[in-house]
């Protein structure tokens, strides 16, 4: 199983032609973490920062995190009936609405490699909308990683970029993407942001190297070198080849950094925020954090 995976890795190197050499961790070496990404519904960060709204918000004013919270058993503890709900998702919820991705990291003096493995359900769609033109994209898988000076990035994840006045959230402007507020890419207030994409029947399939700031930016990043994604009888294992330096709205990264994150996945070809999201986890690069990168 291993044995196959490097071989196919190494086609892909070979076939790519790529002059930046890598050498891909032994995954089966490397420490596995669960985390569960969820359908979040219409709780953007106004909401979650609302006290009338979120019980969880005197909290977050002390300096509790999402996941303090939130994790608990290995799982979330969420009340998923609720979210599903019309109040929170009026669009329609998918029937999975939570699931696991195991999480794997590893780094060594030029790159950070992530891998995300997870069984994508097929029924996430509900009246969600759809890609429908391009490449029809079964699965999008996104990591985010958030600037040192992005206010409570370690408490909130993701959920800085997210807001109210958003594309598909209820009653937004169709055309406004994800923004950070008071963003400022030289100053460290911004998402640095990769995604896989699947492509139509693996075809088209294609990688994203881009950052959420004033907005969403789906180009312009230079560090990441290769996003793969495998599909075996529906579990997917997606695997980021990152350089540790980079480029406009890439993060410079290095040993002893301890680095909030967030997963999105979209499956069943959908788009904006329909999506399933992870809370807010910290990456280690030799460092204490969620997930500890091994170093090669
Ligand atoms: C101090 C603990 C605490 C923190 C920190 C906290 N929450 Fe909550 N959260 C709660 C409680 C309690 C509820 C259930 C009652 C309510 O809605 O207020 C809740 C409800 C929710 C719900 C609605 C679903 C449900 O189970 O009722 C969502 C979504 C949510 N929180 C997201 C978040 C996110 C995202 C963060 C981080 C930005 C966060 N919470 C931080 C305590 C917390």
């Amino acid at each position: 199983m291993h044995n196959k995976f490097s071989l196919v890795l190494l086609g892909s190197l070979l076939a790519t032609g790529s002059p930046l050499a890598f050498a891909a961790p032994d995954w089966a070496k490397v420490s596995k973490r669960d985390i569960h990404v969820f359908h979040a519904g219409a709780t953007p960060i106004e909401w979650v920062t609302k006290k009338s709204d979120h019980s969880g918000t005197a909290g977050l004013k002390k300096g509790e995190s999402c996941v303090g919270c939130h994790e608990e058993k290995g799982g979330l503890n969420f009340d998923f009936k609720r979210l599903a709900d019309k109040t929170f998702e009026p669009v329609g919820a998918p029937k999975t609405m939570s699931f696991p991705v195991t999480v794997q990291a590893a780094y060594d003096k030029e790159n950070l490699y992530m891998r995300l493995t997870f069984k994508a359900p097929a029924d996430a769609a509900a009246n969600a909308p759809r890609e429908d033109a391009g490449p029809k994209h079964e699965i999008k898988a996104a990591i985010m990683l958030a600037g040192n000076k992005t206010p409570q990035a370690a408490q909130l994840g993701c959920w800085a970029a997210c807001h109210a006045d958003v594309r598909s959230m209820p009653g937004a402007d169709a055309k406004k993407k994800k923004y950070v507020s008071n963003a400022n890419v030289a100053g460290g207030v911004f998402y640095d942001y990769i995604q896989w994409k699947s492509g139509e029947g693996g075809k088209g399939a294609t990688q994203i190297d881009g950052h959420v700031a004033a907005e969403r930016v789906n180009k312009g990043g230079t560090a990441l070198i290769k996003a793969d994604g495998e599909n075996k009888g529906g579990v997917y294992t997606v695997t980021f080849t990152r350089k540790l330096s980079g480029g406009e709205g890439d993060l410079a990264l290095a040993e002893g950094q301890v680095i909030p994150f967030g997963v999105a996945i979209h499956t069943d070809k959908t788009i904006y925020r329909f999506h399933h999201v992870s809370l807010g986890y910290t990456l280690g690069l030799g460092a204490d954090g969620d997930i500890k990168a091994s170093k090669q």
